[in-house]
């Protein structure tokens, strides 16, 4: 069944970096007419058979989530991954039948990768001031836990079938609002670094400031930042079998845990959360339905402490966000009349005419960092008026 899931796995890959350098080749400069036309039909070509394969190994989770014995789930699955092999170069492996030999290749470079990732990490680590109270075994164990369970076919059932069962069909949320990706340590150091002063100033020396991360999966990020900064971390996710995965996490970790200022996390909605002590909000926004971003945008427009530092994969809920100042002094930022007692505290975001319009958040910072589904992710760094 594994075979099956990793193959899976490595003909994404192939097909995504495909397109990667198809989409670099199609904006060079002094194409064709007809280059440029052959391009843009791969590019087609390759997003259907990266669709088809999406499908397919939905319906495999779900079919093993409904009989984890179910042989024709790697049956159906195969036959889809060996059509797409005898179009596609570059799967040898699968176009030879031989499967066991491709998974054992995925197996042995995720091996390589992590160890990689380790490496890289404990570089970074070495470089941070001596002042950061950073447990760098403890991280080391921690992403060595997270990545041991991510790779499990047993997540990924897990996921699809909480995912299946809760969302999609005119529920609250998409499908697709849960799609899953994670972020290196090294890149939320580099995020977070390019942050400079602001992030000092928004998590204050007192220590009452919290880091806060919205959809914290299985708690990567949170762990990160009370295991690098010592902050009071927690996170709020709406997947159980996510939450899972971060409190297994907690608790292989508790007398390392223990030392630290705390860290919390919470299975619920983050439009239910109490943000009013945070200094920093991390927004794994990437995936996040539409309706969410904004509604998340809004609910820190209202609620999160003037100074306090939102990092956003995607922009999508904080930026262009402008309130009438009138408003922003109903929720006690600053001086001015408000929108009426029904309000206070509610800043709203509409409620601008006749007064002089200011935004919410400032742009402090844009970067650029690599996480699991693309070499250089957007991160934009906002801080709160
Ligand atoms: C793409 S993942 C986050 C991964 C993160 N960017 C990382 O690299 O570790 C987005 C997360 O948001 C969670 N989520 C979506 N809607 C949510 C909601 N309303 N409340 C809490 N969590 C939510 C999803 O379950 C998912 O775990």
């Amino acid at each position: 069944m594994e075979d099956a899931f990793l193959c899976a796995k490595d003909v994404v890959m192939l097909l995504q970096a495909k397109l990667v350098a198809l989409r670099a080749k199609g904006e060079s400069p002094g194409l064709s007419h007809a280059s440029k036309q052959h391009i843009s039909r791969t590019v087609s070509a390759y997003l259907s058979q990266l669709r088809l394969i999406h499908t397919a190994v939905r319906e495999f989770l779900l079919q093993l989530a409904a009989d984890p014995n179910a042989g024709t789930a790697a049956t159906k699955l195969f036959k889809c991954l060996n059509a797409i092999a005898e179009e596609l170069p570059g799967l040898q492996a699968l176009e030879e039948g031989r499967p066991a030999d491709l998974a054992a290749q995925v197996r042995q470079l995720r091996a390589a990768k992590l160890d990689d990732e380790i490496a890289t990490m404990r570089t970074a680590i070495a470089a941070l001031p001596p002042d950061v109270p950073v447990n760098c075994n403890t991280l080391e164990a921690v992403v060595r836990s997270l990545s041991h369970q991510e790779q499990s076919l047993d997540f990924h059932v897990k996921l699809a079938a909480e995912v299946s069962e809760r969302f999609g069909h005119g529920a609250a949320y998409s499908i697709e609002n849960f799609s899953y990706g994670s972020t290196p340590y090294t890149s939320w150091l580099q995020v977070l670094a390019t942050a400079g002063p602001a992030l000092q100033d928004a998590m204050g020396a007192s220590g009452t400031r919290e880091y806060v991360v919205w959809g914290s999966s299985c708690g990567w990020l949170v762990l990160y930042g009370v295991l690098t900064y010592g902050w009071r971390s927690r996170g709020v996710e709406l997947l159980s079998c996510l939450h899972s995965c971060a409190e297994r996490v907690v608790k292989e970790q508790e007398a390392a845990l223990a030392g630290t200022k705390g860290v919390r996390f919470t299975c619920g909605d983050l439009l239910e959360d109490d943000i009013s002590t945070a200094g920093l909000v991390v927004l794994a926004d990437q995936c996040w339905d539409e309706e969410l971003a904004a509604a998340a945008g809004d609910k820190l427009a209202r609620e999160l402490p003037t100074g306090a530092l939102c990092v956003s994969y995607s922009g999508a809920g904080l930026q262009d966000k402008d309130v009438a100042k009138l408003a922003v002094a109903a929720a006690g930022d600053a001086p001015g009349d408000d929108c009426g007692d029904a309000r206070k505290g509610e800043v709203a975001l509409t409620c601008g005419s006749g007064a002089e319009d200011t935004r919410v958040f400032e742009e402090v910072v844009t970067v650029r960092a690599r996480v699991s589904w693309s070499e250089a992710q957007t991160f934009r760094i906002f801080r709160k008026l």
